[in-house]
């Protein structure tokens, strides 16, 4: 099976789509809110689907860019929230992507590519950061066959990312959504 553009856009064609909250990740917003993050910050949200974290910041004050590879949620993006700039809405891969962030959002992005493009993913992340820049999100910790969601332990999380980020959090999110507790650790990496 591949991943690619056509097996995203059927996915969102069919409704089949099990990953969409259908709002705005608690974990993710409130990082943002309570650490008083500027609202100049340029914040990536790539692998972004319906984009209920870009449409909550957005409307927080914040301009965030978001990417995917499938037009349709792109669209329900713009459909919503008609002020949303599209400029930042680009129908793009994120391996092609070149601008740079303070900040990059992970929500079940990671957990949507193949397991084989993980170091291509952790390089890529360190790349479109600024100096200093952060990843922040969350990651699916659990054992999978097959995905996707493809999951992980901890450990191998961060032997993945340590050559690439400096890790200032990666613990069991402690506000996940009520389906996800215990399942998902938050993330905060630091670009090295
Ligand atoms: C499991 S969904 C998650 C969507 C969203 N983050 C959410 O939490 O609802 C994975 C998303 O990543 C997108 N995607 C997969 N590979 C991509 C790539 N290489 N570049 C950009 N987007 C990609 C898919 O189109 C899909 O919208």
């Amino acid at each position: 099976m591949s991943l690619d553009q056509a097996y995203w856009q059927n996915r969102y064609d069919e409704g089949k789509t099990g990953w969409d909250i259908g709002y705005p990740s608690p974990a993710l917003i409130s990082y943002f809110v309570d650490r008083n993050i500027p609202k100049t910050a340029e914040i990536l949200i790539p692998g972004a689907g319906n984009a209920y974290e870009a449409e909550a910041l957005f409307k927080l004050g914040y301009t965030p860019t978001v990417i995917d590879l499938a037009s349709a949620p792109l669209e329900n993006l713009l459909k919503r929230v008609p002020a949303f700039l599209k400029e930042k809405v680009e129908q793009a891969d994120f391996f092609e992507h070149t601008k740079s962030y303070d900040y990059i959002i992970e929500q079940t992005f990671f957990c949507a590519l193949d397991p084989t493009l993980r170091v291509a993913y952790a390089k890529q992340m360190q790349r479109l950061l600024k100096p200093k820049g952060k990843l922040v999100g969350l990651l699916f910790a659990s054992q999978t066959p097959s995905g996707p969601p493809f999951g992980g332990t901890k450990a191998e999380y961060e032997n993945l990312f340590t050559p690439f980020f400096s890790i200032l959090e990666m613990a069991m999110c402690t506000n996940s959504i009520k389906p996800r507790q215990g399942n998902e650790l938050f993330i905060e990496l630091q670009a090295k």
